[in-house]
């Protein structure tokens, strides 16, 4: 089928020689046109999940047909807790079952866990080889897709082992989102909020406004939403590709929210879920740090709410809670030397990475946790 239609958005990620677009439209994925400006190769392989499969897969396998003389699916259980080296070995057996060369494109069909192993699978396979992103959840859509952070999960830690690695091209079809669960929708408002206080107050305002019309699928409202974060991403990504420093601003409320996510258990509380009721804290703790104002708190937990997200994070541990957020805050990622730092908004639409003392975040724990 041939791509006609005037309203497709596209957003530039500029990285040089591993530039690449995001295309966004309703409908998009059967569209074999889109998939013109991949490199040749005879071999394709789709990963998905049992949910998204039976959904989508037969769609794309149809649009690919037209380009590549084989084309493979890999269908991974599905889960966050399925983000795992085992699984990944998945997609590695299917790889290699099939004879796949170096030129075989991997096409992620599915939420942010199917974009970043398969991500991870192409950045390895052979020492490389492309892929695309085909994002089926509203997270996935303005965040995950986008960047190139690829990777699993550690029992210990989120996304601990894992690679940079951009995809060739990401398709954003808003049509897959008339499917999918109402919790996951909220949790990909997690992201689509955060893009405002860190970047953009007058996208807060827009979300205050469309945030009715965002829960009702309404797709003029998630193609500006969809498109606006993917612009300010590809703003972020453009200049620290690899977070030496900016990129991690896109991680507010994620400090709290991967602690969430380990501690209760991967799966237990969505990611954005853990990243709605981390945002508050973080709010909570920029408050405390002279930062914003009550009233900046007051509208960012509003939003949160307004989302269907939850407010207050979960008790990890009832004999020492905000110890134990501790304890696994101190893995993420962005510690330095065993010293957390966390994303904090520094001034409305304004963020920054700051270490904070033990005792303020404590408060922040005690007075956010249930
Ligand atoms: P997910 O991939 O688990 O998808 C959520 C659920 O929705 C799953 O059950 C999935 O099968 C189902 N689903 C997907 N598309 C559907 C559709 N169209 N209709 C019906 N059901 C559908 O979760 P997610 O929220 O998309 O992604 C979360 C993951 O993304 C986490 O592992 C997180 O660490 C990662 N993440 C990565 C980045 C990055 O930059 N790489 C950024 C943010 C989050
Ligand atoms: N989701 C955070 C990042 O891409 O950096």
């Amino acid at each position: 089928m041939s791509l006609h239609y005037s309203d497709l958005q596209t957003v530039d990620i500029d990285l040089a020689d591993r530039s690449y677009l995001i295309k966004i439209r309703a409908a998009l994925i059967g569209f074999s046109d889109l998939y013109n400006s991949l490199p040749a190769a005879t071999t394709a392989l789709i990963v998905t999940n049992t949910t998204v499969a039976p959904l989508y897969a037969q769609c794309l396998q149809g649009a690919l047909a037209d380009k590549y003389a084989q084309v493979h699916t890999v269908v991974l259980p599905d889960g966050e807790e399925h983000k795992t080296w085992q699984t990944l070995n998945l997609i590695f057996d299917a790889l290699l079952q099939h004879g796949c060369d170096r030129k075989t494109v991997l096409f992620a069909l599915g939420g942010g866990v199917v974009g970043d192993m398969t991500g991870f699978a192409a950045a390895t396979y052979m020492r490389g080889v492309p892929f695309v992103q085909v994002p089926t959840t509203l997270l996935a859509q303005v965040d995950s897709s986008v960047g190139g952070k690829t990777g699993i999960n550690h029992p210990m830690g989120k996304n601990m082992i894992g690679a940079f690695y951009q995809p060739q091209l990401v398709v954003c079809d808003l049509s897959t989102l008339d499917t999918l669960p109402q919790r996951e929708l909220s949790a990909g408002l997690a992201e689509v909020i955060k893009y405002g206080p860190i970047a953009d107050m007058a996208f807060m305002e827009w979300l205050e406004e469309s945030m009715d019309a965002l829960l009702a699928r309404d797709k003029a409202a998630l193609a500006h939403a969809v498109r606006r974060c993917c612009e300010i991403k590809a703003w972020v990504v453009g200049q620290d590709e690899r977070e030496s420093g900016l990129r991690a601003i896109l991680n507010f409320g994620h400090t709290f929210g991967h602690a969430i996510e380990a501690g209760m258990g991967y799966g237990v509380w969505l990611h954005g879920e853990g990243v709605g009721a981390g945002m508050v804290m973080a709010a909570e703790l920029s408050q405390r740090l002279g930062l914003v104002d009550a009233a900046f708190v007051v509208r960012l937990r509003a939003l949160v709410q307004r989302a269907g997200l939850p407010l207050r994070g979960p008790v990890l541990d009832a004999a020492d809670n905000a110890g134990r957020y501790l304890e696994l805050m101190r893995l993420d990622k962005k510690a330095d030397a065993g010293a957390i730092r966390f994303v904090v908004i520094d001034g409305p639409g304004r963020a920054a990475l700051r270490a904070a003392p033990d005792a303020m975040v404590r408060e922040v724990i005690d007075t956010c946790c249930q």
